[in-house]
């Protein structure tokens, strides 16, 4: 079983995307057995919200369906993930400044992609669409790097 935790700054829009994109693709493809898939914050500013409108409208539009809670990320869950994929530079900053975290399980999702960036943020831009392609993007080579690296035994 892997554990991987999409990580942005208020866990309303990017990574619970990440994660239930990430999710759709798995049930698609017969793994979903082989995860255990959450996301998190690195900030308390959106904890006990539900996904961003908005973020919940792209998501159905691709027919993607699912929740969230906003939460930010523990201590406990840190240590237990095999992976932490965050969104953008600040994010990983923000997970490389804590104590004691595992420097080597931090990627930022689109660094997987042959074109390495960050996820773009829509909390301003309103642009929705550009961040889904950029996780879908991050998420299909990310589970192509598993798979070449034998992960998924
Ligand atoms: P997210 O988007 O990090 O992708 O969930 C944001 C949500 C909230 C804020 C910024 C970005 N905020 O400033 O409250």
């Amino acid at each position: 079983m892997l554990k991987i935790t999409f990580v942005c700054l208020g866990n309303i829009c990017r990574s619970p995307m990440a994660e239930l994109i990430f999710k759709n693709m798995l049930e698609k493809q017969g793994l979903s057995d082989k995860f255990e898939i959450t996301s998190s914050a690195t900030s308390n500013y959106e904890t006990g919200n539900p996904i961003y409108y908005l973020a919940q409208q792209i998501l159905s539009k691709h027919n993607i369906n699912g929740s969230h809670t906003a939460k930010r990320i523990s201590k406990q869950e840190l240590a237990s993930s095999d992976f932490i994929l965050v969104m953008d530079s600040e994010n990983y900053q923000d997970i490389m400044r804590i104590n004691g975290v595992d420097k080597n399980k931090v990627f930022k999702l689109c660094d997987f992609t042959s074109n390495p960036r960050d996820v773009a943020d829509p909390w301003y831009t309103r642009d929705f669409e550009t961040t889904y392609n950029d996780i879908l993007d991050g998420c299909t080579s990310f589970l192509e790097y598993l798979k070449s690296n034998n992960f998924l035994k």
